[in-house]
């Protein structure tokens, strides 16, 4: 771990050499803080890191992944792109580094996430807008249902077959502090009220997410969640934010674009960079949507079905839980025979569109790739951090498969390296033996 640190502290002083002293300072106070616990491609170090530990979003990668990232770059980028935001670890890492983001996030929900860490405040007219959401829930009521007319009835209790995600008092008090956050004049604070409400909804639950998806909690008829909790837990993630807006308020780079939507479209908006760093979602079945819909419902980013069903067709082609179009073309040597195998063992998979969910998964990459290839100056690099799959006991080797892509729309491979061992689903063994890797290309 001190080996780690040293590494990491030197990256950093290379990489902010360039900077004034108070952004340099700045920027080394907060990587300080960044602890080592886990593999880089995990969130395992970021829980009390300002600005990360404000939602635990499971799939980041740590900011140092971004780090060790740009630290194999010849020269450090002006610009950076990432089409999979999330919950925003390149674009608030790059601001530190004093390097301008780019970024695109198609869940309404994380893209509010990431605004609230990238833009600036002003925090005597935070503390002011705090004091009014107080000033309006202590006088007011909200109505569960009809808030959430549409949304799933397991929602709020008293649920489907005995089973509820919210009792009806604690639903109605986080629903109060939503329309008073909703109230606020200032869309810079409904952003930043709104994410910090959504990072209390878990706790406040009957249920946990983990990386198989969400569950409820043992005993949890047992558990009592008094309504009071909702203003507490409110409380406790406001002051870490205000906490993190004042001491590192004053990035070395305080700019940014934010696109909000599908990456397949919107990405073709943005400006040209120097350089692309990103992990997109992998070829797992994990359904994003389903996996942060408490969010998306309870805060009013979800209203209807139809928002739901158009969210869930905007997100890459990565999992099978929807009926959606899976056509595609993308063709390299090892995915055609992926294909094969794949469709070979169809009759024995958990569902038969699988395969095909396989090949519009790296079609659905050939048009980011495509896209940052017209986006990347000549000469500049893409690194992706992609994780392999297994289906059926055939596996998805998919650093390899997008480097024969790549090749073809003009990127040459520059490095293709191991992360680490994740681990596969109980089905396929449920040991450490699915890799992790680092793609690095570079626009001929
Ligand atoms: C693995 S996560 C990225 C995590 C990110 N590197 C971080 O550290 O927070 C992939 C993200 O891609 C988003 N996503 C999925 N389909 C998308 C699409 N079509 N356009 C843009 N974003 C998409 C998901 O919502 C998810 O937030």
């Amino acid at each position: 771990m001190e080996m780690m640190r040293e590494e990491l502290n030197t990256n950093i002083a290379a990489l902010t050499g360039r900077l004034g002293t108070a952004p340099r300072l700045l920027a080394r106070d907060w990587f300080s803080r960044h602890a080592f616990f886990g593999p880089s491609s995990t969130n395992q170090d970021t829980h009390d890191l300002p600005f990360q530990r404000w939602y635990r979003f499971k799939e980041a990668f740590a900011p140092r992944a971004v780090v060790d990232a740009i630290s194999k770059l010849e020269r450090v980028p002006r610009t950076c792109i990432d089409p999979f935001g999330g919950s925003g670890t390149t674009a608030l890492t790059t601001q530190f580094l004093g390097i301008r983001p780019t970024t695109v996030e198609v869940n309404p929900f994380l893209a509010d996430l990431i605004e609230a860490k990238l833009q600036s405040y002003e925090p005597q007219s935070l503390l002011s807008s705090y004091s009014e959401v107080l000033d309006a829930v202590a006088i007011s009521t909200a109505e569960p249902w009809a808030m959430l007319a549409n949304a799933p009835r397991t929602m709020v209790a008293p649920g489907v077959k005995g089973r509820w995600i919210y009792s009806a008092e604690v639903a109605e008090r986080i629903l109060t502090y939503r329309s008073a956050i909703e109230a606020l004049g200032n869309p810079a604070h409904v952003r930043l009220f709104k994410v910090l409400l959504g990072s209390t909804l878990i706790e406040l639950s009957n249920v946990i997410i983990s990386g198989k998806g969400r569950r409820y909690r043992s005993g949890w008829e047992r558990r009592r969640v008094h309504p009071t909790q909702v203003g507490r837990a409110f409380q406790t993630a406001f002051l870490n934010a205000l906490e993190d807006v004042v001491r590192f308020g004053d990035r070395p780079c305080r700019d940014y674009s934010l696109f909000r939507g599908d990456a397949r479209i919107v990405l073709s908006e943005a400006d040209e960079a120097d350089f692309a760093l990103f992990s997109p979602p992998y070829p797992n079945s994990f359904d994003y949507t389903d996996i942060y819909n408490i969010e998306l419902w309870m805060l009013g980013y979800l209203r209807t079905a139809e928002d739901n069903r158009k969210l869930r067709t905007a997100t890459l082609r990565s999992h099978v839980q929807i009926k959606r179009s899976f056509d595609a073309g993308a063709s390299s040597p090892l995915l055609d025979r992926t294909m094969f195998d794949l469709s070979a063992r169809r009759d024995v998979m958990w569902d038969k569109n699988i395969p095909e969910m396989v090949r519009a998964y790296f079609d659905d990459l050939v048009v980011i790739l495509t896209t940052l290839h017209d986006k990347i100056v000549n000469g500049g690099a893409v690194m992706m951090v992609v994780g392999d799959s297994r289906y059926a006991g055939v596996s998805i080797d998919v650093g390899r498969i997008l480097v024969e892509l790549a090749n073809d729309l003009g990127f040459d491979l520059a490095d293709l390296s191991s992360m680490r061992s994740m681990r596969s689903s109980a089905q396929q063994g449920g040991t450490y033996d699915l890799d992790e890797t680092l793609v690095h290309l570079t626009k001929r």
